[in-house]
């Protein structure tokens, strides 16, 4: 079969690297894909918001599935409008990706489900964010309901900055939505718990542990995210079979109850407190830097897993993992998250000899005239696997050295919490 794969970050370039690896498969195709997907497969340079265009692309290049990566075109309906041109394609359609395409729509499905998660309001005026604040205490988090590439969420340390970055959201700082939800703050550790979905089974993809914060020591600002481990030891088998009882059922018989189903990569995020989980965030897609060291880790062949999904017999289906562990750096360019340059040279970085537990997947990267350059905030994703993550990470560090890239940067402290 012929597969489409969309989108074009790290995500991407490793699920890519894992299809081309199926014997069930005849051309991938990226769309648009980066510099290290165009390597192993044929990048289209096909914008996918606009689904006309990428239908006669799929039509043309005979492709028989789509693999959704990032949750933009998820929220904009894709699935529905391929499905109903009778295209495969594996993802949820618009009304469960809501999930995570509006913060609200998740928080109220949680509370009418008894689902574990921080207190909150949903607010669309300056009083609605005034009552909340009368009986809550401060750290206060604010949430733009719309998507907002991981720049939506706030941790605000006083009732004056709540009102400030609220009044922002209401003025339409972010395109996709004016409302925004207050939540209580919830401390503890944060871990990342994947499934695969499909209309009456869910099997577990994996757990991650990955680093929002730009700065070493948590600090400065969000990102996508700068570094990520797999498996999550915090996600213990008690913990896991909580998760599994208080969120990710109810979750999917409530989507089920109202007959919109959810199907594809479902990722919880999760923050655990004195062994309890509570619920988040929601993303309907699998995570970025996540996905990069969960690949590493899969035994199994992710076209055929994705294949039993579409026939909605994911228990007929076990999926076997390495007994690795994984780890990933991301290598930035230097300003990111806020302004950076793109176009900047990376040398080359095909002559580093690399073992074969060492892998660098490509994010914003793309060859021109012939030459690597940078191409976005998040570049480059050097991942490495073993049996410790105190020596992968040195291994990590080893290969970043080799990679000659003055324009960059990158956490040195990746993985504090195993090492
Ligand atoms: P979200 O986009 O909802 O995942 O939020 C981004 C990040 O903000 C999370 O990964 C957490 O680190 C943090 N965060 C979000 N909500 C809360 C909360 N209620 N309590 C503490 N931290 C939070
Ligand atoms: N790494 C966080 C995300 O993919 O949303």
């Amino acid at each position: 079969m012929n597969i489409a794969l969309i989108g074009s970050g790290g995500r991407e370039h490793a699920l890519c690297h894992k299809i081309v690896e199926s014997d069930k498969v005849n051309k991938v195709f990226c769309i648009p894909g980066n510099a290290g997907t165009s390597k192993i497969a044929t990048n289209i340079k096909v914008d996918a918001l606009n689904f006309k265009k990428l239908l006669s692309t799929i039509k043309k290049n005979k492709i028989n599935l789509v693999i959704v990566g990032p949750e933009q075109p998820l929220v904009m309906g894709i699935v529905d409008f391929l499905e109903k041109n009778k295209i495969k394609v594996f993802g949820p359609k618009k009304y469960p990706a809501q999930l995570e395409g509006s913060k609200s729509f998740m928080k109220d499905l949680c509370r009418e489900n008894k689902i574990p998660t921080a207190n909150y309001k949903v607010c669309k005026k300056k009083s609605d964010v005034l009552e909340f604040l009368k009986s809550s205490k401060i750290p206060v988090v604010v949430k733009a309901d719309g998507l907002a590439s991981g720049k939506g969420v706030t941790i605000c340390y006083s009732k004056n900055e709540v009102i400030k970055v609220s009044e922002e959201i209401f003025l339409g700082k972010f395109k996709s939505s004016k409302k925004l939800v207050l939540e209580e703050f919830l401390s503890g550790e944060e871990a990342s718990y994947f499934l695969i979905v499909d209309k009456r089974n869910f099997i577990f993809f994996g757990s991650a542990q990955d680093h929002k914060k730009v700065g070493e020591r948590e600090t400065g600002p969000n990102t996508g995210g700068m570094g990520a481990y797999s498996p999550a030891p915090i996600l213990k088998n008690k913990i896991e079979k909580k998760i599994i009882k208080k969120i990710i059922r109810p979750t999917l018989l409530a989507l089920k109850k109202k007959r919109k189903p959810f199907t594809g990569f479902l990722y919880a995020g999760l923050m655990i407190k004195d062994g309890e989980p509570y619920l988040i965030e929601y993303n309907v897609r699998m995570g970025d830097p996540e996905c990069q060291v969960i690949i590493p880790r899969l035994d199994t062949d992710i076209v055929k897993i994705i294949n039993y999904s579409l026939k909605n017999k994911l228990h007929k289906i076990k999926i076997k993992w390495k007994k690795i562990k994984c780890m990933t750096v991301v290598l930035c360019s230097k300003g990111y998250p806020g302004r950076y340059s793109t176009n900047k040279p990376i040398g080359s970085i095909d002559n580093i000899k690399l073992e074969k537990k060492s892998i660098i997947f490509h994010a914003g990267t793309k060859i021109d005239k012939k030459r690597l350059v940078s191409n976005g905030g998040r570049v480059l994703n050097i991942t490495s696997s073993g049996n410790s993550f105190s020596n992968i990470r040195k291994n990590i560090f080893k290969i970043i050295k080799k990679i000659n890239w003055r324009g960059g940067f990158f956490r040195k402290d990746i993985g504090w919490r195993v090492i």
